[in-house]
């Protein structure tokens, strides 16, 4: 874990709140509204953006155990993700060898999967184990028939997959020694509580609100923001921004606000008050803290839809400590609020300004100085449509940059 900068960012944030400062970003970004809007534009994103970068699939305490595994579709295509005897995740397509169905629906714990169409066997590491009437099948070799694997990354109780078999680009090095400030959490240990799923509308205008605090006083008045300050501190490693408010209203442990730190020497403060605000990894996921029953994260997971003005978003809830009957109906209480936020306030909003700009006639839309986390990420996603793979491995050498 890299405390240290840990330590920085609340540093800064805390010169900042007492201040009265937040940093800001040197120009308004003018951004064309058909970046929301366009097909040929959107079938691009999928293709070099989410078919080709590290993605987070899952954390740990999804699959745990071995044998725990998860079956999901991402951007398309058919994901399964499968805890080995040696207590390794994998990822795979989850298409059958034979003639391409899934082998594993949903979640569960397994010492094998055995495809439900013909009955062809595969064990938790991909391996093809069993040809259903093997005799009368005829010759195949069963070492080439394998499940299809995708690399992966199990790094600070998240787990990353590119969807692309064939891709030589180093997840590591695509994190930019962010994951090591995400260690912070200790997610290895979480307890996964629930998940769901929403609609929303095209992934970066739902994405483009996880990196904003500009419009919590407003849109969330009446739920959560009526006394939220509207600043915000962006800190970006590569194409990843932690956003933190420059004061003391976010949640903190109980009994804690960024006053009581000042009391003490940093060497002293607890790693949970390093970890508020929220924590995007791109291209489309964002974690934010709360403490309705217990510590608590929702892991919010963005995918592009069917067509460019729609995106399904999968929240997933865990829990820090392991749940109790008391503590589960204060996380369901949270949970639930959540949804209701995020379902009616954001992405109902959303799909608004969807329909506003599917109607053609905005050519531009605005981030302002004060709005640097969506700056950062459209900056990202525009350097990612213009890079070829050949280039793809330089974007992500630069490690960590400190915040200033
Ligand atoms: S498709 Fe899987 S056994 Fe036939
Ligand atoms: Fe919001």
């Amino acid at each position: 874990m890299d405390r240290a900068t840990l330590i920085e960012m609340t540093q800064d944030a805390l010169a900042h709140g007492k201040a009265g400062t937040m940093r800001l970003a040197p120009e308004v970004m003018k951004v064309k509204a058909d970046i929301y809007t366009d097909e040929e534009r959107f079938e691009r994103e999928k293709k070099l953006i989410f078919r080709r970068m590290p993605l987070m699939l899952a954390p740990t305490a999804e699959l745990p155990n071995p044998g725990d595994y998860k079956a999901m579709e991402a951007v398309g295509v058919p994901v399964l993700l499968t805890r080995g005897k040696d207590g390794k995740v994998r990822a795979f397509l989850n298409s059958c060898t034979h003639r391409g169905t899934a082998v594993a629906l949903g979640t569960g714990n397994t010492s094998r999967f055995i495809c439900g169409y013909h009955g062809w066997t595969f064990n938790r590491e991909g391996k093809l184990i069993g040809v259903a009437s093997r005799d009368d099948f005829g010759d195949v070799n069963t070492d080439e028939l394998g499940l299809q694997p995708f690399p992966v990354l199990e790094k600070a109780g998240l787990i990353w997959a590119i969807l692309d078999p064939n891709s030589t680009l180093d997840i590591s090095s695509f994190l930019s020694g962010y994951d090591q400030l995400l260690e912070g959490f200790g997610f290895e240990s979480w307890k996964f509580f629930e998940s769901r799923t929403l609609r929303g509308p095209n992934w970066k205008i739902a994405y483009d609100g996880y990196l904003d605090f500009y419009h919590l006083p407003v849109l969330h008045s009446e739920t959560f923001g009526r006394n939220i300050p509207n600043r915000a501190l962006f800190y970006p490693f590569g194409p990843h921004t932690r956003v933190m408010a420059p004061s003391t209203v976010l949640p903190m442990p109980a009994g804690l606000d960024f006053a009581d730190l000042e009391q003490q020497d940093s060497s002293e403060w607890p790693t949970e008050a390093l970890m508020n605000g929220v924590w995007t990894i791109f291209p489309h996921i964002s974690i934010a803290t709360f403490y309705g029953g217990q510590r608590g994260v929702m892991i919010s997971q963005l995918f592009p839809g069917d067509n460019v003005s729609e995106s399904f978003t999968t929240q997933i809830y865990l829990s820090e400590k392991p749940l109790t009957e008391e503590s589960r109906a204060g996380l369901h209480d949270q949970f639930k609020l959540l949804e209701y936020v995020v379902q009616h306030e954001d992405y109902g909003t959303g799909l608004r300004q969807q329909r506003a700009l599917d109607a053609g006639m905005t050519e531009y839309v605005y981030f302002g100085r004060n709005e640097g986390g969506g700056q950062v990420f459209h900056g990202w996603v525009q350097k990612l449509l213009d890079t070829s793979n050949d280039d793809l491995h330089g974007l992500f050498g630069e490690h960590k940059q400190a915040a200033e």
